[in-house]
């Protein structure tokens, strides 16, 4: 069945490698605002009866949301026969209850609209918390990829003796599989989060790792709170500045700054998001998924 792949809304460093690794057609689009800020969508490319691939990280979602919906109306109006989102960074995974009474549990929702357009959802490292697979939450067909062979064999190529610390037990998940990938230690340190921007950090004893790089390991930076935190307590510790590693590169307000300047040796991440620290490249991963047939989380 022919295939056709989209690349929405800033996500170009992925879709044509996607493009050729599968050997899809690319399709082409206009995209504008009117003048008064509505959306205005026209698809050049003929869709009827193809398989769209649509290639669309939703970092900063809110302003890519609205034109992804119509871009899926548009697609079904048009007959496309499948529509497979592959979204590398998934937003909207972190309210994922209500904390406080009367709180939009927004993971919920927006799973939910999501699951109304498309046929299937291919991510990498969503952030399940609380929510222990996608489909708990989304009624279609979804696909996580894991990163962490990846960035354990870059750990192991560019770090001499590492020691992988996590900065909250919810990282725990990521970084006991990179240290075991990267066969190096790994510890998990205490995380409370006092505010949307305040994080309190607590680190146990590092005596004996004093020869090691510690290397920080989180799925999302964004505010760079929890890894600015965390490079303190390490230089009270008198522990050499740190490597940090993300999968995510959200880098909310000027957190990659922040965090050049504070005492590391280096920001790496992978290219889920478009940005400069990527250095690890997860569009092969994507390549494989796309070319098995079926298959879904259960
Ligand atoms: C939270 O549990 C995540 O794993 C990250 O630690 C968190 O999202 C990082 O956020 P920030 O950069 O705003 O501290």
């Amino acid at each position: 069945m022919p295939k056709i792949i989209f690349s929405l809304f800033e996500n170009e460093h992925l879709s044509e490698r996607i493009r050729k690794g599968i050997n899809a057609e690319s399709g082409s689009y206009i995209k504008r605002q009117f003048p008064d800020k509505e959306t205005y969508i026209r698809i050049l490319s003929v869709v009827e009866k193809k398989d769209v691939i649509l290639i669309c990280s939703l970092d900063k979602p809110d302003n890519k949301f609205l034109p992804l919906l119509y871009f899926c109306k548009l697609l079904k109006d048009l007959h496309a026969k499948s529509i497979c989102l592959v979204s590398p960074y998934l937003s909207y995974m972190r309210q994922d209850t209500q904390f406080k009474n009367g709180e939009a549990i927004t993971s919920k929702y927006f799973a939910n609209i999501i699951s109304s357009l498309v046929d299937k959802l291919i991510t990498i490292d969503p952030h399940l918390h609380r929510i222990k697979s996608l489909n708990e939450i989304y009624n279609i067909p979804c696909i996580t990829l894991d990163a962490s062979k990846l960035i354990s064999k870059w750990i192991k190529n560019n770090i001499a003796n590492p020691l992988l610390i996590g900065p909250d037990s919810e990282s725990e998940q990521w970084v006991s599989k990179i240290a075991k990938g990267a066969s190096a230690p790994f510890i998990i340190l205490n995380k409370i989060r006092l505010n949307d921007n305040l994080v309190e950090i607590v680190v146990p004893k590092l005596n004996k790792y004093k020869d090691y790089t510690p290397v920080l390991v989180d799925d999302i930076i964004s505010t760079g709170h929890t890894m600015l935190e965390t490079i303190m307590h390490l230089k009270m510790a008198s522990m050499p500045p740190p490597i940090c590693i993300a999968v995510h590169a959200v880098f909310a307000k000027n957190s990659y700054r922040n965090l050049k300047k504070s005492q590391i040796k280096n920001i790496i991440t992978t290219n889920t998001i478009n940005h400069k620290s990527n250095q690890i490249d997860i569009s092969k991963m994507i390549i494989r998924e796309l070319l098995i047939k079926n298959g879904s989380d259960k």
